[in-house]
């Protein structure tokens, strides 16, 4: 018997897969899924090679445009070197020739079929480099998306994140390493945090941070204000409806709640507040969202204390994090993100460091805008002749801007802020 050769057809998915099977264990890295390689059979190009009723090999095709590319190329081990390879490719080539194509390409991994290929004319671009990402929203998804007012957030925005060393490493411990990797938490048998509120001091980077967690998992997210979802209690009570539901339909996806104190103050009194019915609907959406994984509520305030107790008892929220004033460090991680490259070097960052005591992330960012912007007029507006003032911003710049901002965080809020840490943060 000769081996011989013919287009796929469903009657070989069989074999495929223990081909496919086979060629997993020995060691062979498919760029393709089984699921495209299927998807190709069905609908592509196919080509498998039989002797008998046994398939030997087979080799599938896709065409893009002008340029095929052969998804998978498998010989059973017991026919290999019998040149069965190449003429699978040969025969793919044919078939796929038919939609057009001018060039028939593959992709191996470092240890994969380059001699069949080589033998069969194809070149080894050795300098190329194979990369791929998943794509995290689906089309479906970027709708629903666009109508809730959410998006994809840069992927930078945890990098860009000057200093808050500690603040880093507790939300990447705590959030990110559970949250990115749920396979790695359940064998710990960690529960992937749900809902975590962000609490401190206005301008500390509470909302820096909640996109910055969005943009460190790769999931969109979803901002929105209490205040802006509507005048009348049950507009914004139907609005937070509104969201849940709608989210609910998303794979993965932050939302983030901002000045949630607007909404989940502390009931007051008889009659009730017009706030209270928010406030009920949002402690009764909260356990439907911690349901479903995938998923994190992040609710930002600057006044912890003024929260409803009910809204912060255990079982709703897994965190409760502060966000305080930078320390040293910080600062002068700030401070050089905010330093144009053209002064980097000259200026002197410890004395801005010292300066800027007590300064929020907000602060130093206007701070550094109103030097820069000082520095541009004076070079523009004030340089005389040979006494040209220097063309990039300077120390005396900084220091200036320094001491004509006022700090937001008052000593008062700082003593605050550490008693609201110690009654009610949760780590
Ligand atoms: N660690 C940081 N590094 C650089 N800039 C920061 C940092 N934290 C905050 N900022 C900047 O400070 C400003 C206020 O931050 P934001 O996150 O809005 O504070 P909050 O939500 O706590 O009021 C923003 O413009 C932000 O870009
Ligand atoms: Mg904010």
């Amino acid at each position: 018997m000769s081996v011989r050769y013919r287009n796929f057809q469903p009657v070989d998915t069989d074999a495929l897969l223990v081909l496919w099977e086979k060629a997993r264990g020995a060691g062979f890295e498919p760029v393709y899924s089984l699921a495209e390689v299927l998807a190709s059979c069905n609908s592509d190009h196919a080509i498998v090679a039989y002797e008998d009723h046994a398939i030997l090999g087979i080799a599938v095709g896709r065409v893009a445009h002008e340029q095929g590319w052969v998804v998978l190329l498998a010989v059973d081990d017991s026919h290999r070197g019998k040149g069965i390879g190449g003429r699978l490719l040969g025969e793919l080539e044919i078939d796929m020739a038919k939609s057009g194509i001018t060039k028939l390409s593959m992709l191996v991994s470092d240890n994969g079929q380059s001699g069949v290929l080589e033998k069969s004319g194809f070149q080894n671009f050795k300098h190329l480099k194979y990369f791929e990402r998943e794509v995290s929203v689906s089309e479906r998804e970027r709708e629903l998306l666009k109508n809730l007012g959410g998006r994809v957030l840069a992927r930078d925005l945890w990098d860009k994140i000057a200093g808050m060393k500690n603040e880093k490493e507790l939300l990447e411990r705590r959030l990110v390493l559970p949250l990115a990797d749920s396979k790695l938490a359940e064998e710990f048998g960690v529960e992937p945090p749900r809902a975590i509120v962000l609490f401190g001091p206005p301008g500390t980077g509470k909302t820096t941070f909640a996109k910055a967690v969005a943009s460190r998992l790769d999931w969109p997210f979803i901002e929105f204000f209490p205040s802006r979802l509507g005048e009348d209690s049950n507009g914004v009570a139907g609005g937070l409806r509104d969201v849940f539901t709608a989210v609910n339909e998303l794979e993965n996806v932050v939302v983030f709640i901002d000045e949630v104190e607007e909404i989940a103050s502390k009931r007051k009194g008889d009659p009730p507040s017009p706030t209270q019915g928010v406030t009920n609907e949002l402690l009764k959406l909260i356990p439907n969202f911690r349901e479903k994984p995938g998923r994190l509520l992040v609710v930002a305030t600057n006044y912890i204390r003024a929260l409803d107790d009910a809204f912060l008892r255990h079982g709703r929220f897994d965190y409760v994090i502060p966000i305080g004033l930078p320390d040293a460090e910080a600062r002068h991680s700030i401070w050089a993100r905010y330093i144009p490259s053209s002064a980097e070097g000259t200026i002197d960052l410890d004395e801005l460091v010292v300066r800027s005591a007590g300064f929020s992330p907000a602060d130093i960012e206007y701070a550094a805008r109103k030097a820069s912007q000082r520095a541009l007029e004076q070079s523009v507006y004030e340089s005389k002749g040979a006494t040209k003032n220097s063309s990039t911003t300077k120390t005396e710049h900084y220091l200036w801007a320094i001491g004509d901002t006022r700090q937001t965080v008052s000593d008062e809020d700082i003593e605050e802020f550490g008693q609201d840490i110690e009654r009610l943060g949760r780590l």
